[in-house]
C-alpha cells in the first residue's frame, strides 16, 4: 500500500466518502476526501466554485489534485463523482493505485443525496429519472476505469470495506 492508493469511484452519494474512511482506518492509511480537499484550497464550497468560476475550472483542479495524489501514494482516496471524466486523471490511478467502482441504483442514490445541496450538477435536478439519465452517460466511463466493481445496494458499511480489501490482496 505505501507506494500506491486505492480510489474509490461512482456517482455522487453512492457511499465513497463513507467507505473511503472505514478502509483508511482499516488500512491505517492516510484518508484524502477529494471534494474536501479542493474546498479547504479553494476557501470555497463546491457550489461556490462552479457559479464564480465554473464546471471547467473545477475539473482543472480535480485533475492537479490527482496529480499531486498520485506522485505519493500511501491513501484512501474519495475521489468526486466526476473525477475519472478526464483520460489522463484515469490513466494516473491506474498507474499507481487500484482503482474501485462502488454501484448502486439510480432509486438508492436519489435516496441519500435528496437532501443534500452542495452538488451543483444536481441542483435543480434532484430526481431519480436525471440521475438516472446521467448514471448512464457516465456508465462506461466508470466501468473503463474501475480494476474492481462492488455493487453497495442492500449492503452494509462493514462489509463493503471488507469485500474491497480482500479484492485488493
Ligand atoms: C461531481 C461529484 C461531486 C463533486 C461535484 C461534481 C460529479 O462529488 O465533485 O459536485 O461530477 O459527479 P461527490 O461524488 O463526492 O458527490
Amino acid at each position: 500500500m505505501e507506494n500506491r492508493n486505492i480510489f474509490l469511484i461512482g456517482f455522487m452519494g453512492v457511499g465513497k466518502s463513507t467507505i473511503a474512511k472505514i478502509l483508511a482506518e482499516e488500512l491505517n492509511a492516510e484518508l484524502i476526501e477529494m471534494d474536501e480537499t479542493i474546498e479547504q484550497e479553494a476557501g470555497l464550497t463546491i457550489n461556490e466554485i462552479f457559479d464564480k468560476y465554473g464546471e471547467t475550472y473545477f475539473r482543472d483542479l480535480e485533475s492537479a489534485l490527482i496529480g499531486r495524489i498520485t506522485k505519493k501514494g500511501g491513501a484512501v482516496v474519495s475521489c468526486g463523482g466526476g473525477a475519472v471524466l478526464r483520460e489522463e486523471n484515469v490513466a494516473k490511478m491506474k498507474a499507481n493505485g487500484t482503482v474501485v467502482f462502488l454501484t448502486a441504483t439510480p432509486e438508492t442514490i436519489f435516496e441519500r443525496v435528496r437532501y443534500s445541496t452542495n452538488r451543483p450538477l444536481l441542483n435543480g435536478n434532484m430526481n431519480v429519472e436525471y440521475i438516472a439519465q446521467l448514471m448512464k452517460r457516465r456508465q462506461d466511463i466508470y466501468e473503463q476505469a474501475a480494476d474492481n466493481v462492488i455493487s453497495t445496494d442492500g449492503k452494509d458499511k462493514s462489509q463493503i470495506a471488507e469485500e474491497i480489501i480482500g479484492k485488493d490482496r
